[in-house]
Formats: structure tokens, sequence, C-alpha cells
């Protein structure tokens, strides 16, 4: 699947001697997929490991090695390689590859484009616990860091020697989406503060059980993705909702709607735009039991009361704070999508309110596709097609960065 922040972004990927190695084929995969036009440099011990074959036929382009160096176009061909590359990665790096970016040395072709490239360097370190303990490797990533590089890992683990330690090369998927934060470095929201809001809130009845709302958190994880795409430092203020935090976000767990109005009072404080898609409770049991209600004690009557509207508290907080100076809404309906959206997008104060009937095929909770409305305060109004939750994500992003410029 092709993911916007990927497209048109080139990768030098260096792969350097390290049982590792077989790993990094697929993260050059699952680059190439998601639309980054990938160049691999092999080292020769790599190629011990996993031949050029293999990362020629994952990325559809041509493998670079140490030979080419010596080849017809060999005096540019590391001048080539770097020239408006976005992003070096090394990975696996070893110690001995560390060792020679640490002393600016030339002698292959992953040292030389090294020197060459002015883009982002991120290194993943692969080797056994002790080489990475040597003060001499712990030096040299000193140095890296001091110069800019990035280190990704090394993680704990079980290492190639049989022994546990720290030494293992982090997995494809943490690396891709350490490439992906990076990629996003220096977009339009950087230095900007994005809060959002996913999940539905649970209300205790008793110790055992709650009252919740259908909500999947889907759409609000992808929400807090597209904000990173796009350079936010994202604070996500969600319910349990099984999904993996993305890398990058800050994750604030809660639980019950008063745990998320404490929350996002505190984390819009100093926010550029709030997207408030959580599902939150209207209404809590009044007094929550101690013990587990017994079936034994007959049915229960469970009083509520109301809780309170997180985005009206925060319209209230901005009067003093000026913070979020964009704030959006969402709206799940089963009928009057239109009429009760424009209600809430007016009596929430908000910027702009995304609305959805949940009664539409593909659209609402647990599916990964959307169907929604978009509601400008002001009263322009825009109908998107059905599209999947990160693409919906990635248009509410857009119109959240353009009504940022606009607000005073
Ligand atoms: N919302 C909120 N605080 C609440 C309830 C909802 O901030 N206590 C937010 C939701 O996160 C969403 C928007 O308000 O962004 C609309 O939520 P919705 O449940 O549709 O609206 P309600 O005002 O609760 O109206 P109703 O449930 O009666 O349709």
């Amino acid at each position: 699947m092709t993911i916007p922040i990927f497209s048109g972004k080139r990768i030098l990927l260096g792969v350097t001697g390290s049982i590792a190695c077989y790993k990094a084929a697929g993260l050059a995969s699952s680059l190439r997929q998601a639309g980054a036009q990938v160049d691999v440099l092999l080292s020769s011990s790599a190629s011990h490991f996993v031949s050029p074959l293999t990362f020629q036929s994952v990325t559809g382009r041509k493998v670079f090695m140490d030979e080419d160096l010596w080849g017809a176009e060999g005096h540019v061909v590391h001048v080539g390689l770097a020239e408006g590359a976005d992003l070096f990665v090394i990975a696996p790096c070893t110690a001995d590859t560390m060792a020679r970016l640490a002393m600016g040395r030339g002698d292959g072709i992953i040292s030389l484009t090294a020197l060459a490239a002015r883009s982002p360097l991120l290194l993943a370190p692969a080797m056994d616990g002790g080489m990475w303990d040597h003060p001499a490797t712990q030096a040299n990533a000193a140095t890296l860091q001091e110069r800019g590089a990035t280190l990704l890992g090394p993680a704990e683990g079980h290492l190639a020697s049989g022994q546990l330690g720290v030494g293992r090369m982090l997995e494809p998927d943490e690396l891709f989406d350490y490439i992906r934060l990076a990629l996003a470095e220096g977009g339009p929201l950087s230095g900007r503060k994005v809060v959002v809001t996913a999940g539905g809130t649970q209300e205790p009845l008793d110790p055992v059980r709650t009252l919740t709302n259908r909500s999947s958190g889907k759409q609000g994880y992808a929400l807090a993705r597209a904000a990173l795409d796009h350079g936010a430092q994202v604070t996500l203020v969600s319910t349990p909702a099984g999904i993996q935090t993305p890398t990058g976000a800050d994750l604030v767990p809660v639980e019950t709607a008063a745990e998320m109005l404490g929350a996002v009072l505190e984390a819009v404080a100093d926010a550029d735009i709030l997207l408030m898609a959580a599902a939150v409770a209207d209404f809590r049991p009044i007094d929550p039991a101690d013990n587990k209600i017994k079936r034994r004690q007959g049915t229960p009557e469970i009083l509520l009361e109301p809780t309170e509207d997180i985005l009206e508290a925060v319209a209230r907080q901005k009067t003093g704070t000026g913070c979020p100076r964009v704030s959006i809404g969402f709206a799940a309906e089963s009928r009057d999508l239109l009429e009760n959206a424009a209600m809430k997008l007016e009596s929430k104060s908000l910027d702009l309110i995304a609305a959805n009937d949940i009664t539409a095929p593909g659209a609402g909770f647990s599916v990964d596709t959307n169907e929604v409305t978009l509601l400008f305060a002001g009263g322009r109004s825009e109908e998107l097609p059905q599209m999947s939750k990160a693409e919906v994500a990635e248009r509410i992003i857009k119109e959240a960065i353009s009504l940022l410029k606009t607000s005073s």
C-alpha cells in the first residue's frame, strides 16, 4: 500500500555484513511498496549473507557494490547516489562500518557515499553484545551522534552467538516507522503540537463491567499517524484500543470520560490543533459498585448522570489560553446527519466537523473505510467519497493545516 509521505522519496539503504542482512530485504521491500525509490548499497561482506539479486528483485533497481566504484562511471557513482537522496539508512550497520564512518573513511561504496551524502543518516547497529559494549564502538556511536547521525537501536534479545544481550538490529517494522518519522521532519506541521483523541470511553458499572460503545479507535490512530507524517508533535489521548501507538506519538492512556477530559484540557493548553475523534460517553453510572454485581442480587437498577462535554470545556478554556487554535470534531450519526453535525459544529465552537452516517455500508465502527462529509464553520461543506480511514485522516490533516494558516 502506498503511503503519501514515501512517494517520490529516494532512500539509500546501505546493507553491511551481519546475519541481520536477510531482514534488510524485508525492509527494502516495505519501503518500495510504500512508494519510495530504494537504492541498495551492498558491502562485500553483506553479499556473503544475501545476494544482490534478492535486493534487486524487491526494489526493482540495480544494487550497488564495491565493484561499481571501478566501472566506467566509477569516478562519480557515489556522488550520483548521494545527490538528492532524502535519507541514508544503514541497516544492519556493523561495528566495523560504524568505525569507518566515525573516522570518515572512504574505503567502500557505503562509507564513500556516506561522505558524499548530505541527507540525514540513520544507523541500525547489529552486532554481538560484547562488540556493542566495547569502548571503541561506544566512542564511535557517540561521535556519529554528535555529528547528527541517528542511532536506531540496537535492541536487547537473542544474538547470533546464542547469548542474550544488547546488539540485535531493530525489527524491519520498527525501522520502517523510524524512517517514516525521519522523512516527516521539516513537514508543514513541524514545531506544531497536535492532540488527537481516540477510542470509546469506558464507564465502570462495577470492578468487572463497563458501559462503553463500539468505537474501534481506528480513525483516531490514523489521524495521529497522518499528523506525524506532516511533522507534528503528537499527543494521542486514547482508551485501550489494541492498536500499536504510532512511533513518535506520546500516548496518554485513559479509560473514562472524566479522565479524557482532564488529559485533553492539559494537552491542549499549548496545542495548535485538537482532533476529537474519540467516542465519549454522554452518561456514566452515578455510583459504580465497589464489588462485582451478583446475579443472585436480582436485576440491578443503574442510575446514570451526564458526563461533561469535552469540546465545550476546551472552548471555554480557549478563551483564556487561545489554544488550541483549530478544533475539529467528529459526528457519528444514524439519522439527520447534516442537521445534527451542523448543530454540533456550532454548539461546540468547532472549525470543522467530520460527519459520518454509521448506517452506511463501508463507514463507521471497526471497518477500515469511512465516508464523511466535512462541514466548516462559515457554512462550506464537502461530501467525500468512500475511502480508507488513512485517506480520510490525510484529508482532514490537510484541512487542519489550511485552517491553522488562516487562524489568527
Ligand atoms: N464529545 C465530547 N464530549 C462528550 C461527547 C462528545 O467532546 N461528552 C465530542 C466527540 O468526541 C465528537 C463530538 O463531540 O468529536 C460529537 O460527538 P457526539 O457523540 O456525536 O455528540 P454529542 O454531543 O454527544 O451528541 P449525541 O451523542 O447526542 O449525538
